[in-house]
């Protein structure tokens, strides 16, 4: 009788009200077709990556043991674009960002890396700013807020201070990080953001920074 008590309530969960994967960790509800389909798209994406078979005119802008960075450009053909795109779905999926529109301002810079394994495993997308407000405080102490959400409410000072480059989104996939990805990704940055001019940390700023994000930025920051 517990059994068939539970079968009902799983098959109400299963096609009412939002379902979170919880392999891919996107949140969509399961009985709408439209929302099916972009989960599984996302979820194959999470789990095997974005495949890169290379461009016959890409820019790499470095090269390493294992990869390469390719730099996308807003007036690059639209394969190029359409590739980024794809990636920033997958990004801003994982963060939990709703679509943001324009995609793709006509001042951005967009960073792959690409593996050995033709794979887009990176990625870091920076436009240029003229100021930003530095992170004074973390939310400590036994009111933490425990949701994702809360955590990235982190406390701002309110004096600008003046920057020339904003990280609006960086991302290495899950199963290649603490590989020096994502420094790998802003050393290459600075170098190539202004032309002749390499970037100090202090003249980048990190948008809205995930606690992961953070823990990165800190350490790169001081590094
Ligand atoms: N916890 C603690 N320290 C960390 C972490 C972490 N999760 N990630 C990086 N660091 C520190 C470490 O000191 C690390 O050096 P070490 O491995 O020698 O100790 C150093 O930063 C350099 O790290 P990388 O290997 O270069 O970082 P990685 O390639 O793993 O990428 C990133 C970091 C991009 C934050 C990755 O964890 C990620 O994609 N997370 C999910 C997406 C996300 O939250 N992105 C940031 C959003 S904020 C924004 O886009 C502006
Ligand atoms: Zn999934």
């Amino acid at each position: 009788k517990e059994t068939k008590d539970q079968l009902i309530i799983d098959a109400g969960q299963k096609h009412f009200g939002a379902t979170m994967c919880k392999s891919c960790g996107m949140i969509y509800t399961a009985s709408n077709p439209e929302d099916e389909l972009q989960h599984v798209q996302h979820h194959h994406r999470f789990v095997e990556g974005i495949k890169y078979t290379g461009w016959k005119k890409e820019r790499v802008v470095a090269e390493f043991w294992d990869g390469k960075i390719v730099l996308v450009l807003p007036r690059d053909p639209s394969y190029a674009i359409r590739k980024v795109e794809d990636v920033q779905e997958l990004v801003d999926n994982e963060l939990g960002f709703q679509q943001v529109v324009p995609k793709y301002p006509h001042k951005t810079k967009t960073l792959l890396f690409i593996s050995d394994e033709k794979k887009v495993v990176g990625c870091l997308i920076a436009e240029p700013i003229k100021q930003a407000f530095r992170v004074v405080s973390e939310p400590t102490g036994p009111e933490t807020p425990s949701s994702k959400e809360c955590q990235r409410a982190w406390q701002c000072s309110d004096v600008p201070e003046p920057a020339v480059c904003g990280i609006s989104r960086i991302w290495v996939f899950r199963l290649k990080r603490r590989k020096r990805i994502a420094r790998r990704l802003v050393d290459t940055l600075r170098n190539c953001f202004m032309f002749g001019y390499f970037l100090r940390t202090d003249e980048i700023a990190f948008s809205d920074p995930t606690p992961d994000g953070k823990l990165f930025a800190t350490k790169y920051c001081n590094t």
